[in-house]
């Protein structure tokens, strides 16, 4: 069976998978939310789902590969998070997580979509860039750099729907 991602195998993300979620959170990120923080962007505002193979069907979040997480506000949503497993990472997985946020984003009313990227994450870049968003501001020394030392710069980009 191929390991190509199907577009509808997604489950909205609860407190429940939060623990489970924060294995693909850690892996991702070297400044990963704390598990108190992904939990307070669940409900409310907030929506996100997370992603299975098409090898089975999801059910629970430790088979996810992957999960986003968004925030909607009148008629602005705005990418809290996105990511993949490391291994999972490059077989199209992310375009189909960002393709759903972005439909989410709509469906909820949105205009305009806003994100912020770290200005060396060329790959996250190129997934939002192909998706017609444009950067509109840099935020200097915004993020505490993923080598440990010094910081880095966020770059804020937005796409008008
Ligand atoms: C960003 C991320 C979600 C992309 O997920 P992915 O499953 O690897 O992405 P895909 O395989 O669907 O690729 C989608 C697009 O991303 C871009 N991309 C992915 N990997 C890339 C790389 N190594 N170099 C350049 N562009 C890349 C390409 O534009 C690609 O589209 P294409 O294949 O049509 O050229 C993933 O790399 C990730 O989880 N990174 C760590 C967490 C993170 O940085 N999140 C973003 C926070 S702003």
């Amino acid at each position: 069976m191929s390991n190509k991602p199907k577009d509808n195998n997604f489950i909205d993300i609860t407190p429940n998978d939060v623990k489970g979620l924060m294995v693909i959170e850690s892996a991702c990120h070297s400044h990963p939310w704390s598990e108190k923080t992904f939990t307070s962007c669940i409900g409310g505002r907030y929506f996100g789902e997370m992603l299975g193979t098409n090898q089975q069907q999801l059910v629970q979040a430790d088979t996810a590969v992957g999960f986003y997480i968004g925030e909607y506000v009148a008629g602005e949503a705005t990418l809290m998070d996105i990511c993949v497993l490391p291994n999972e990472q490059g077989k199209g997985f992310g375009k189909v997580l960002f393709n759903q946020f972005l439909a989410q984003a709509k469906k909820l009313g949105a205009t305009k979509v806003f994100l912020e990227v770290r200005a060396k994450n060329i790959a996250a870049q190129m997934l939002y860039m192909n998706a017609g968003f444009i950067e509109i501001d840099r935020r200097t020394g915004y993020y505490p750099s993923s080598s440990g030392f010094g910081y880095e710069d966020a770059i804020v980009m937005s796409l008008t729907c």
